[in-house]
């Protein structure tokens, strides 16, 4: 018997994310391809028309498991029954934006947001929050859906992740298969950090390997934390398809597990471990199990890599401060 098909909403559908998006969701790429999908595309009105332009090349593809595709302007009417749900549709920073704004603004979208996945998402529903301030936006819509499981609402960070494999291979002139264990903590942000310590080549320790502190730290480090500003720099816009190839690699990982003696890095809500304040959504090292994130305990952390973390770790927490006295969560 066939699979029924997954209800998959994305906000922002006719940014340049999603334009890179919402083809590899269809083709099979995001859920498997036995997985037959629906499309329910959330836009500002402005950007309707944009959307079913996207819809009409969709259409045009004959993709084999695309069962149907729906546009809204509605956050109400674009979570109703949705089972997966990427947030990718955001405020960007404006000139003479303070963090603060950026927050006030972006709370705008995510707490309604929040209130429609709460009100009529699906019970399984999963969250991934693309758009930025990533991590903080999906504390604001998290705070808007009590009723769905805190541990449903996720961001990305498997960009950072991603680019931290390629430079640590280029480096070592490895393949990124044989790099296991590799890990981002922290904030979708510079002051995320990309850590080699625990991570493995060809089964040997990665920041051993390197065995350049220098090059780990004035090098590596911040080549990939910002990575994002050096895009936006050279293209004139920010990241998209890389974009949209991370947040496949997140659903895709979420939904169907994470390989057996590797683990991969996404921003979850913290219990606690690693000293991240409960409830922060912060990236870890995790793997997925039975469907659900877990994230990889006992790991020892190091003085230097301690430093790190816990900066980043700070700036979600005044994050966190800044949209609780916005009255956001
Ligand atoms: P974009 O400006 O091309 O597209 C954003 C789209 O969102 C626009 O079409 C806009 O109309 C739409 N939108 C705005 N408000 C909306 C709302 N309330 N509901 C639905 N749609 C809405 O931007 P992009 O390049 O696609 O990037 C999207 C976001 O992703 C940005 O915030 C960007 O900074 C972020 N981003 C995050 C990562 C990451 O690794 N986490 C990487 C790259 C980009
Ligand atoms: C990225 O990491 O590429 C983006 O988050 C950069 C941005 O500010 O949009």
């Amino acid at each position: 018997m066939s699979k029924a098909p997954v209800n998959v909403t994305v906000t922002g559908a006719a940014g340049q994310i999603g334009y890179a998006l919402l083809f590899r969701i269809a083709s099979g790429q995001l859920l498997g391809a036995d997985t037959p999908v629906k499309l329910r595309l959330l836009e500002i009105p402005q950007a309707v028309k944009a959307a079913e332009g996207t819809a009409m090349e969709l259409d045009d593809c004959a993709f084999p498991l695309l069962q149907g595709i729906d546009i809204f302007d509605d956050a109400g009417q674009a979570f109703a029954g949705a089972n997966v749900a990427l947030l990718v549709g955001a405020r960007p920073r404006g000139p003479g934006m303070e963090r603060g704004d950026l927050l006030e603004a972006n709370g705008g979208i995510f707490k309604p947001q929040g209130e429609a996945i709460n009100a009529g998402a699906a019970d399984d529903i999963r969250v991934l929050v693309v758009g930025n301030p990533a991590n903080t936006n999906a504390l604001i819509a998290q705070s808007h859906a009590p009723d769905v499981p805190a541990e449903r609402f996720t961001a990305m960070t498997r960009l950072d992740h991603n680019r931290a494999l390629t430079q640590l291979a280029k480096k070592l002139g490895v393949s990124i298969n044989d790099i296991k264990k590799l890990t981002i903590w922290g904030n979708h942000s510079a002051t995320q950090y990309p850590d080699l310590f625990r991570a493995e080549v060809n089964g040997a320790n990665a920041a051993a390997a390197v065995d350049d502190q220098k090059w780990l730290e004035d090098t590596f480090i911040p080549t990939v934390a910002k990575r994002g500003a050096a895009i936006i720099d050279a293209r004139g816009a920010s990241s998209a398809a890389s974009a949209a190839n991370a947040a496949v690699d997140h659903v895709h990982d979420w939904v169907n597990g994470t390989p057996e003696g590797d683990w991969t890095s996404a921003a979850i809500p913290s219990d606690g471990s690693y000293g991240v304040p409960e409830g922060l959504i912060s990236s870890f090292p995790v793997v997925s199990r039975g469907g659900r994130w877990e994230i990889v305990q006992g790991l020892e952390i190091d003085e230097f890599s301690r430093g790190r973390i816990d900066a980043s770790v700070q700036e979600l927490v005044e994050e966190r401060d800044t949209v609780r006295k916005l009255g956001l969560v």
